[in-house]
């Protein structure tokens, strides 16, 4: 029962500051504490550095910090093989989204029918040619599947990181044209707020349990954007959409995934403490990773 935590205090996959003070307030809000009550060793190996050199929109893709983007996930990827290798459980506190792609390039050194659920408000499935921002955040699991940038893709030397019927998205509210024609093409499972409120999200969790388990995978890595909680519970995020999960159904996903014990990596991304009011936002995260692991009311 050993958990490593690394911060990976990213902006540059996107304009708003402050979301690099992610891993602080994570942290101020008592994860490594909450973990060890509950019966776990914690490592916090503390921030991954983020190169601010040569930020810039590239004028032919339009993607930005591209190079500082790379440089970062290749360090995050190391990290991450590391504590893999250690048989430890990796636990990155972000950090926008574009992280993720640092993280999926280690874990699947390892694990090579990974399942991930991408639990988000977005897709984040854009390519350079359908991304409406150039925002890398919005492209993590496109270049995790192996589609869009190359220099993204190719984190790792080698692509793609998981196969698209091994993803999973819930949540989901926003998506661009281009990602719902990718969805479409690629067969992506996805529950969006629809269908959450429809079947409920115990019954989501239950399909998505059995549908990974009919795949085969061998490990399922948990990428939570906050944003896809609703904006009245999770405010301090960068880009928030209304109608989202409750705190309540975001705590039964997380204690249902806790008892199928599938669980193998997990990332927290997105929380900005300047958004956020009094750092409800980062408590949540802690909350809901308290779950993760196995935190019951009684
Ligand atoms: N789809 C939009 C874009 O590509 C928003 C992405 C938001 N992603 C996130 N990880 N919050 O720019
Ligand atoms: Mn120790
Ligand atoms: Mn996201
Ligand atoms: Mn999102």
């Amino acid at each position: 029962k050993k958990i490593s935590i690394i911060g990976m205090p990213m902006d540059l996959g996107q304009l708003r500051r402050g979301v690099d003070m992610g891993p602080s307030a994570i942290r101020y809000a008592d994860i490594v504490e909450r973990l060890e009550n509950n019966g776990f060793h914690v490592d916090d190996l503390g921030d991954v550095q983020i190169g601010r050199d040569r930020l810039e929109t590239d004028p032919q893709t339009g993607i930005r910090n591209l190079t500082a983007v790379v440089k970062s996930s290749e360090q995050l990827m190391a990290k991450v093989e590391g504590v893999m290798k250690a048989n430890s459980f990796p636990l990155i506190l972000g950090g926008d989204h574009s992280i993720a792609i640092g993280t999926l390039a280690g874990v699947t050194k390892f694990r090579k029918r990974l399942g991930v659920i991408w639990f988000d408000a977005h897709g984040d499935l854009n390519t350079p040619e359908t991304s409406p921002s150039g925002n890398i955040h919005g492209m993590p699991l496109a270049a995790s599947i192996g589609l869009g940038e190359k220099k993204l893709t190719d984190i790792g030397g080698f692509t793609p990181k998981v196969e698209p019927e091994n993803v999973v998205i819930i949540g989901a509210r926003s998506l661009d044209e281009g990602e719902k024609n990718l969805i479409k093409e690629k067969g992506i499972k996805v529950y969006t707020m629809h269908e959450i409120d429809r079947v409920g999200m115990s019954s989501i969790i239950e399909e998505t349990i059995a549908y990974f388990r009919n795949n085969g995978v061998d490990g399922v890595h948990l990428s939570f954007d906050l944003d896809g909680l609703d904006p009245l519970y999770a405010p301090g995020v960068g880009t928030p959409v209304a109608g989202g999960v409750t705190t309540r159904e975001a705590h039964l996903a997380m204690e249902l995934l806790a008892e199928s014990q599938m669980i193998t990596s997990a990332e927290f991304v997105e929380v900005n403490p300047i958004l956020d009011e009094r750092n409800k936002t980062g408590q949540l995260a802690v909350d809901l990773v308290g779950s993760l692991f196995g935190e019951r009311i009684l």
